[in-house]
Formats: structure tokens, C-alpha cells, sequence
């Protein structure tokens, strides 16, 4: 069966009677001239369908907690969109905590993640009850407890291990691999349980966590990660005495950001975890664990799409032919951080005949901003209305103010009706942080 992720636009994107792109009932031509470019535009049909295909597909294990990782794009409204689909979140800063937290979720069902987690975000997770701490290192584990101790509380801990396992994904985006710097290397484990059980008596250990990568397409990594959790967790358990009940898998699957990518089905997927955790449930002889995911592509990506007008363009001597967007790597530094690819598509002529091959370049001061090379598009003039697909995950979130450039509006779409999510930053807002010292402010 197929899922959201594996589709190469938002699922209610269509061309309107007047032959514009429409995404959620919005014709995109009327948003860029509404809210004005770069633009966002979140699709909520397409997110609330992923987050379905997850629940579906993973319905036949009986404890799953869905935790959906913030880092791919963290808002008040995606987080309340996200927590009405039952889903909890993994968090990686106080940013994102606070974010969540206002927005009204269940802190009981948000999870913290990161290797150096400074201690005003260790005490604001331990105040506000957040669920779970994934501890990362041993310094993290000293500090926690004394932590949890001043706070006369025992918190709720995981442990983040290294598995040992490679996955074909960007080199910058692997986590799982030995050298890491994520987790306890395996050898280490026990060092850190003999602590956790004789000295840190303010921190109660429910299991472990691993992260492998991300945009994952290979499936059976996924069952060799199970494999390595709950052999630890029986090892443990024999070494120990310690009944662990909680794996955490981590998130990864991948999207379908051009037309060649063929990311597994999220069904796909959970049938594999499935099998092979209940196989190694029985085969390692303990009992069923809670089974937490952390997607945060998957769930978010396909429902984004970044609106841009066409401004300049170029045309090389005997070279390439350049057209610049009025955006580019402050809004999506994806190209230039992974050499990542994206499709697009013109919002206003979606159906005229495709001409020759254009590079889409940024706005920002570097050669390294080209949003997209070569691509077969329309004839572009200044004003047209480009549509770059699946930027709804690690665009927004990665989002700087390179160039003191202001970052775009984020609108929600859903049902011919279009809300601001996020607002467009402002010029104000700009310098609404910088102070000038006394001494430089002419008199
Ligand atoms: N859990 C942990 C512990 C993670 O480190 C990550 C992502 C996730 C879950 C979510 O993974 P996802 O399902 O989104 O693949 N900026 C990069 C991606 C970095 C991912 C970091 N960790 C990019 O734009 O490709």
C-alpha cells in the first residue's frame, strides 16, 4: 500500500479552472500575491494523512508511542496540528520545548533529545514534566541526577546508544554509525547502568534509544537496529536483573523529493519493525516493549511547498542560463549544506510546454546558492511564480538571516481556506535585538 511520503507533491495539489497550481483549495498565484514571496505554504490534509498512514500501519503492535521530531519544523500551530493526531513530540532544545508547551501539548507525551543539553534546558524539561530524557553521555547522566535531586524528583530516562549501523543516506545525516557522536557506544553501556542503578538514584531508566540516519531508503536497517535494541535489552536483563520495557527506534524514513527518488511506504516500513521486533521478542525472550518512533520528515515534508517569484536572470555565453528566485539557502540550505535536489514547477503556466534547462539560483551573496540545477521548466519571465516541492521539513527550522535577509511567512492551507502560521519577519524585527553601546551613537 502506498503512503503520503512516498508522493512527490502535497496530496490536494491540482490545476484550478484558471490553470494555476492549487494546494488545499488555494490557488497559488493568490497566495504569492496575498502574503507576498518566499512564501511557505503547509498543506494540513497531507500532514494529517501521514500521520494516519502512520497510526494504520502501525496498528498491529499494541504499544507504539508516535513522537513526532520537531527539529523538521517546529511552530506553535504544526505542534497543536500534530498533538490533535495523537501524536507526541521529540524535542532537541528549550526552543522546541517552550514551543510545544505553548501550544498546549501533553508534556507527559514529549520526549528531549541531543548530545550536549546545557543545564537551563535540563531544569526547564525537569519543571514542565517533560515525559521522557534520552540520555546522551555520561556527563549528561551526572548532571541530570544532581538536577532531578535539587528538583526532589526521579526522572523518566532512556539512553541513547550507538548501534554500530551505516545507512546509505548523506554522510552529514548518518547517526547510527560507530563514530558517532550520538550516545553511548555500545561497550559503554554497562558502565553507564552500574552508575544509573548504584549512584543516580534520581533518574529511573524505562530503556533504550538509537537513531540511524535520516532520508533512509534501505528497509532491513530498520530490523538490524531492532535487533541490536533488544539483545541489549535481554543482555541487560540477565547482567543486571533490569526489565526494560521501552525501545526507541529513532525516525528516518525518507521522502520523494524528485521524480527518480522511491522512498519505502510507511506501511512497508512498520511491517518490517513489526515482524522483526515480535521475532526477537520471543526469540530473545522478554517481554513486549513499548515501541516509540520519532518521524519528523516523513511527516512533514511532502505537505510543504516554498512559493518564489523569478526576478533576474542570466544568460552565460555558451554556459548555463540562471534565473534567480528572490529566496534560496537562507530558506532552504538544503543544496548547498547536502546537495540536496528538489522539483518545481511554475504556478502560473503549470502546463505550457517545457523549453529549455534553467538554473534557479538564490538571491544570497555566494556561488553555492543554486536552489535547483538544471531543470526542465516554461519559459520563465520576471514575475512568474515558482512552486518548489517537499520543503515542508528542514527548510523553515534551518532557516537563517544570512545576508540580513528577513525569513519568509508560513501559511496553513486546508479546505479553500488559508491562515498565517507564522509570521513574515519584518525589517523592525531584524534589529529588534541589536543594542549600539553609548559610546558609538553620534551625538
Ligand atoms: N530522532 C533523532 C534522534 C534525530 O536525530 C532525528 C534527526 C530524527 C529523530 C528525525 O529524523 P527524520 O525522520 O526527520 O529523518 N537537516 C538534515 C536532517 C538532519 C536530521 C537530524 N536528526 C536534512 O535536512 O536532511
Amino acid at each position: 500500500m502506498n503512503s503520503t511520503n512516498q508522493s512527490l507533491k502535497p496530496l490536494t495539489t491540482k490545476i484550478n479552472s484558471a490553470g494555476n497550481i492549487e494546494i488545499g483549495g488555494c490557488d497559488l498565484t493568490a497566495l504569492a500575491e496575498n502574503y507576498g514571496t518566499p512564501l511557505y505554504v503547509l498543506d494540513e490534509h497531507t500532514v494529517r494523512s501521514v500521520c494516519n498512514d502512520y497510526k494504520k500501519a502501525f496498528s498491529g503492535y499494541e504499544k507504539v508511542n508516535m513522537m513526532y521530531a520537531s527539529k523538521a519544523l517546529c511552530s506553535m500551530a504544526t505542534a497543536a496540528l500534530i498533538a490533535s493526531e495523537g501524536f507526541g513530540f521529540d524535542v532537541v532544545s528549550s526552543g522546541e520545548i517552550y514551543t510545544v508547551y505553548k501550544a498546549g501539548v501533553d508534556m507527559a507525551k514529549v520526549l528531549f533529545n541531543g548530545n550536549n543539553k546545557s543545564v537551563d534546558e535540563l531544569i526547564l524539561a525537569v519543571e514542565l514534566g517533560v515525559g521522557r530524557i534520552s540520555v546522551d553521555n555520561f556527563f549528561e547522566l551526572s548532571l541530570l541526577n544532581e538536577i532531578a535531586k535539587s528538583h526532589n524528583k526521579v526522572v523518566d530516562i532512556l539512553l541513547r546508544i550507538t548501534p554500530g549501523i551505516e545507512c546509505h543516506t548523506h554522510e552529514y545525516i548518518q547517526t547510527g554509525h560507530l563514530d558517532s557522536k550520538f550516545g553511548f557506544d555500545l561497550t559503554q553501556i554497562d558502565d553507564a547502568i552500574d552508575l544509573i542503578l548504584n549512584n543516580y538514584k534520581n533518574l529511573k531508566l524505562h530503556g533504550l534509544h538509537a537513531h540511524i540516519g535520516s532520508q533512509i531508503f534501505e528497509t532491513s536497517i530498520y530490523g538490524d537496529e531492532i535487533e541490536i535494541l533488544v539483545k541489549e535489552i535481554a543482555r541487560l536483563d540477565e547482567k543486571f536483573g533490569l526489565q526494560l520495557d521501552e525501545i526507541n527506534i529513532g525516525g528516518g524514513l525518507g521522502v520523494k523529493y524528485i521524480d527518480t527518488d522511491c522512498p519505502p511506504s510507511v506501511f512497508e516500513i512498520a511491517d518490517i519493525i513489526i515482524k522483526r521486533l515480535n521475532d526477537c521478542v520471543e526469540r530473545y525472550g522478554i517481554n513486549p516493549p513499548v515501541l516509540f518512533l520519532e518521524p519528523g520528515r516523513s511527516i512533514i515534508s511532502t505537505a510543504g511547498v516554498t512559493l518564489y517569484t523569478i526576478g533576474s536572470s542570466k544568460q552565460v555565453p555558451k554556459g548555463k542560463t540562471y534565473f534567480a528566485v528572490d529566496g534560496g539557502m537562507a530558506d532552504n540550505a538544503r543544496p548547498s549544506m547536502y546537495q540536496a535536489e528538489y522539483y518545481a514547477e511554475l504556478v502560473n503556466k503549470p502546463e505550457a510546454e517545457l523549453s529549455s534547462q534553467v538554473t534557479i539560483a538564490g538571491r544570497f551573496c555566494e556561488s553555492g546558492d543554486i536552489l535547483i540545477k538544471d531543470i526542465k521548466l516554461p519559459e520563465l519571465e520576471e514575475g512568474d511564480i515558482l512552486c518548489v516541492y517537499n520543503t515542508g521539513a528542514y527548510n523553515y527550522s534551518m532557516a537563517s538571516n544570512y545576508n540580513r535577509v528577513q525569513k519568509p511567512a508560513m501559511v496553513l492551507v486546508n479546505n479553500s481556506q488559508s491562515d498565517i502560521i507564522i509570521k513574515r519577519e519584518t525589517l523592525e524585527d531584524l534589529i529588534s535585538h541589536d543594542e549600539i553601546p553609548d559610546r558609538l551613537i553620534r551625538k
